[in-house]
């Protein structure tokens, strides 16, 4: 089916041919015919890379430009939402107008009202819902990108009960176009979602998949590969994969394994690179050096040195900046080696013509051994090989250490379909929190109408609804001990609380657990750091075993400070320590230590602090917020001041100073100890005095002078001191991006 031919306006058709697009793949063509355009629901499954976005493109386009229709597109990650604002955008000269929009959960975004097409993050939707925007209900077309999500333990609730709210509210005037990867329940997707299913296994670029063993790869179309044994696996088979300006991905199971194996890659292939021009040393060279401007910190210095030679690891400890360096000289073809978390896999788009899985084992902390990973993972991380455009074939290569094993990978994974995926609503904490906002938002008030709703979802179907009888009960009566919600006259209410916490968007155990601990009374800093932290909604850092005596004497030293006492069963124990730890991550970040101090002290990366420090920032926040509900005016300032801190990572004296955009942590604190310990010292100051302090500099001091002479250093300084009195100003926090780690998303 050619471009030329389809039924959308002669101008988008412009626009397609110009960025390439000519013939339509045949999951399209499949998507068109089964009427699409002619807004007919649809699931859409088909592989990695087949072009599910276009499909969803050219129905917007169809919507907003004959229907006057309004778009509403969710995607699982910040990042991939970044990406398809960027591909709707490029229709924008059509005279329509596209929108992203993530983080700041507390807000209805109403500039939205305007816009046709709005991007955004399954997250951030529900909290849009929560609010109430009032523009939700003008949505014509419900785009649902990585659907399968639903599966998922932590995650797929939210869009399960958003999609089953958004159902529910827009009633059937509306179309659903969900997209997914291969499952093989797809159709009790589209029965849910009153959608036709299509399904298509084709792809751009072809994909043999296949088992390493003993220099041989065994693939899965009984071809055999041999591989010069040189080195270890999978050294060799990054080599031979790099031939004819290939590019390698591997992905390994552990953030240090990344660093290992980019390290040993270094030491195997470094000097090879150059010789045989692999490489480009210039190039590399000033990736490495851009990348230490950005961020210079121990990690970032293992990362530039491998850089160098073409090689990168990338994982969730790193920081969204560098990640992008990383990915875009990948794509660029400059970066020939990545060495992944799976992360990367479920994320953006990042194709190599050979992608090396190295374990299909994970260590489950929680049960303290090894799982093997589900052939769903497996496919998305297969499914990266193979660059459109540039190769003729795509190679999956799995890693096997004996004979029995290789049977077993290909048995279990080369040859195996992706397994089914099931609704996870019936864990509690998810169901706490959706029951709550079913309340506040008065889609019911009794405990029928709960269950009326509940009767519109995934689970429902898969499951016997009154088999969460119980757990719906046993929440209503936690949420009603909790006066987030009370009966009157027969009727479900959230109270002033309960509706503030579905808008504050944490989990009404997190806000119970606060409340509590701030009628005991008023904390050390440590203390209230130690209550936020051990909340659900605080990602606790990880307690290594040889870990445990030395937080077992801290916390003798330091009880004192703390809002709770240490529990008396082990395992509970063991939580608190893991508690205590992370409360002192953030007392070291407030109190000043350098990011090295930190990364080494806690083995995190620079990454995990900007996340760990963005929710610290969000719960306090949320504190405050039910602080002022509650009247306990005491902790209002305490609690104030210290989310400032955290948000900069200063100690109080430094404030002032850290709120100017340009003025970091560590440059507050040089000024500070040059004697310019606030705005005015600024304003006043000797702009070649100034300029002469290290890392300050002339750019930056003639920047500050520049404000200052303009009165807008003062500005900010009023608006912030009127603040300070009264509430926190609204922030953009972007929760999701921080959840992704912690959720190895
Ligand atoms: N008909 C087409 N002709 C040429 N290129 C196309 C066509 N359709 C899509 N593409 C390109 O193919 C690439 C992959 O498309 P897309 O991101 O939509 O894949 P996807 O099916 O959503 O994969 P994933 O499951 O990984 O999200 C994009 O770069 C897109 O521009
Ligand atoms: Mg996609």
């Amino acid at each position: 089916m050619r471009i030329e031919d389809l039924p959308i306006p002669e101008k988008a058709k412009k626009i397609l041919l110009k960025e390439g697009i000519t013939t339509l793949y045949p999951p399209q063509e499949d998507a068109i015919r089964a009427g699409v355009l002619e807004y007919e629901n649809i699931v859409l499954s088909s592989p990695t890379a087949s072009g599910k976005t276009l499909v969803a493109i050219l129905s917007s386009l169809k919507h907003v430009l004959e229907k006057n229709g309004k778009v509403l597109y969710l995607t699982p990650l910040r990042a991939l939402a970044a990406e398809k604002y960027e591909d709707f955008k490029t229709f924008e000269e059509l005279g329509i107008n596209v929108a992203l929009t993530i983080g700041d959960y507390d807000s209805a975004d109403p500039w939205l009202a305007k816009y046709d097409i709005i991007i955004t993050t399954n997250e951030k939707a529900d909290s849009l819902l929560r609010h109430k925007a009032p523009w939700l209900t003008d949505i014509t077309l419900l785009v649902i990108d990585e659907i399968h999500l639903i599966g998922s333990d932590k995650r797929g609730p939210t869009l399960e009960m958003l999609i089953s709210n958004i159902k529910r509210i827009l009633r059937k005037n509306f179309q659903i176009i969900a997209l997914s990867a291969t499952i093989k329940n797809i159709d009790e997707i589209s029965n849910w979602l009153e959608a036709k299913s299509i399904i298509s296994s084709w792809r751009p670029v072809k994909l043999t998949e296949g088992v390493y063993y003993d220099g041989e790869i065994y693939f899965e179309d009984n071809t055999v590969k041999d591989i010069e044994m040189t080195y270890d696996p999978i050294t060799d088979l990054t080599l031979d994969g790099l031939s004819d300006k290939g590019q390698v991905l591997i992905f390994t199971s552990t953030r240090r394994s990344t660093i290992s194996y980019a390290r040993k890659l270094l030491a195997n292939l470094g000097r090879t690179f150059v010789r045989e021009g692999i490489i480009d040393k210039e190039a590399t060279k000033k990736i490495a050096y851009e990348i230490l401007s950005v961020e210079d910190n121990q990690i970032t210095q293992k990362l530039a040195e491998v850089v160098q030679r073409g090689i990168a690891f990338h994982h969730a400890g790193l920081t969204y900046n560098v990640r992008k360096i990383i990915e875009d000289n990948f794509k660029k073809n400059i970066i020939k080696v990545i060495v992944a978390t799976p992360t990367l896999a479920a994320g953006v788009n990042l194709p190599a013509r050979r992608v090396i899985i190295s374990d299909y084992r994970r260590y489950n902390v929680e049960l303290g051994y090894y799982d093997k990973i589900p052939v769903m993972e497996y496919k998305q991380m297969a499914g990266r090989a193979g660059r459109p455009k540039y190769d003729k074939y795509g190679e999956a290569i799995l890693i096997a250490k004996t004979y029995d094993e290789l049977e077993l990978l290909m048995e279990e994974y080369v040859r195996a379909e992706p397994e089914k995926i099931y609704s996870k609503l019936a864990s509690e904490p998810v169901l706490r929190t959706q029951v709550l906002a079913i309340v506040s938002n008065e889609f019911a008030h009794t405990l029928d109408g709960i269950f009326d709703i509940l009767e519109a979802t995934l689970y429902a179907k898969q499951f016997n609804i009154s088999s969460l009888n119980f757990s719906v009960k046993s929440v209503l009566f936690f949420l009603e001990k909790s006066e987030m919600i009370k009966m009157l006259e027969g009727k479900l209410i959230a109270t002033l609380l309960g509706r503030r916490v579905t808008e504050l968007y944490i989990d009404p155990l997190t806000a119970s657990m606060v409340l509590d601990g701030l009628k005991k009374g008023k904390y050390h800093t440590l203390g209230y750091l130690h209550l936020i932290s051990s909340t659900p909604d605080m990602p606790k850092l990880y307690l290594k075993r040889r870990e445990k005596e030395k937080y077992s004497d801290i916390l003798d030293e330091l009880q004192a400070l703390l809002f709770k006492k240490p529990p008396v069963d082990p395992i509970d124990f063991e939580y608190f320590l893991a508690e205590l730890k992370t409360a002192m991550l953030l007392f070291d970040w407030i109190e000043e230590k350098s990011e090295n101090y930190i990364i080494e002290k806690y083995d995190v990366g620079p990454g995990d602090i900007y996340n760990i420090t963005r929710i610290a920032e969000w719960l306090l926040y949320s504190a405050y917020e039910l602080a002022k509900i509650k009247g306990y005016t005491d902790h209002l300032r305490n609690l104030h001041i210290l989310r400032e801190r955290v948000k900069h990572g200063v100690k109080t004296e430094l404030l002032e100073l850290a709120r100017i955009k340009m003025i970091g942590r560590v440059r507050a604190r040089v000024l500070y100890d040059h004697g310019y310990r606030s705005i005015s010292d600024l304003i006043n100051a000797d702009i070649l005095e100034l300029a002469r302090i290290p890392t300050i500099g002339r750019k930056l001091a003639q920047h500050l002078k520049k404000l200052a002479k303009n009165g807008y250093l003062g500005q900010d300084l009023r608006e912030d001191l009127v603040e300070l009195e009264e509430t926190p100003k609204k922030d953009k926090i972007d929760r999701r991006n921080t959840l992704d780690k912690f959720l190895g998303l």
